[in-house]
């Protein structure tokens, strides 16, 4: 490499370095409030977030919830239920790129692999102890278990699930760098979502055929 083109790389290596905290989640605000108007969504208008409500029309309640207070209904299969507070609950976190959650598990309930494709989770355990792990695109997997007052972090993009270890219930906050970081359930992408008609799909990717191995071709 001559001297050039080592000046361009270290040059082009440092404007990534620099671009990328800036890419890392939701985009920058660019006021001090930008409120979701939810009801200019109703008409034609389709934009990627929301609109800002006009500031004669914002409250402090626009800022407000207290939905974490409670634990949500864990009446399910898996024992573990999400209660989110994003910006489609609080429209004051609109362009403000940061949401929370409150999981609640009862005794060996399962918060079931999923992934957030637009944010890092940072995880708090409040009550509890869980088994917190994600796998790597490389297949790696990476799990520990998170006392009571411990934290664990999901980096963005990447399956992960938690499990409570314990037989009392647990409790854990959420933190997310995006104001909707959107959740997709493996389980549910992969079963509930493919119709009759490509089951074929789901046989061959899982390599089962009424519990025996499909021999592939
Ligand atoms: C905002 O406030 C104006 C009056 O200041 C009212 O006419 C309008 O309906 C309000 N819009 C919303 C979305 O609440
Ligand atoms: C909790 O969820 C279950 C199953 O969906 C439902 O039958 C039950 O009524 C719910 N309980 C409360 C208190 O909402």
């Amino acid at each position: 490499m001559d001297g050039l083109s080592a000046v361009l790389l270290a040059a082009f290596t440092a404007l990534l370095a620099l671009a990328a905290p800036l890419l890392a989640g939701d985009p920058d605000m660019l006021q001090d409030l930008c409120v979701a108007d939810y009801k200019s969504l109703e008409g034609p208008l389709r934009l990627n977030g929301f609109p800002c409500k006009r500031p004669e029309n914002v409250t402090a309640t626009d800022f407000f919830s207290d939905v974490l207070s409670l634990p949500g209904n864990i009446s399910n299969p898996v024992g573990s239920t999400i209660t989110a507070v994003n910006v489609e609950k609080v429209p004051g976190l609109n362009t403000l790129g940061m949401s929370m959650s409150r999981i609640d598990y009862v005794p060996w309930g399962v918060n079931p692999p999923h992934t957030h494709p637009r944010a890092t989770e940072m995880l708090f355990v409040l009550e509890g102890s869980l088994d917190a792990g994600f796998v790597t695109t490389a297949g790696k997997l990476f799990v520990r278990t998170v006392c009571k007052g411990g934290v664990f972090v999901f980096p963005r993009g990447l399956v992960h699930f938690q499990k409570n270890n314990g037989g009392v219930p647990a409790v854990a906050i959420s933190a997310f760098n995006s104001q909707l970081p959107g959740t997709q359930s493996l389980t549910e992408a992969m079963l509930a979502a493919f119709p009759l008609e490509h089951t074929d799909v789901l046989v061959r990717a899982l390599q089962i055929d009424g519990g025996a191995p499909v021999h592939v071709v």
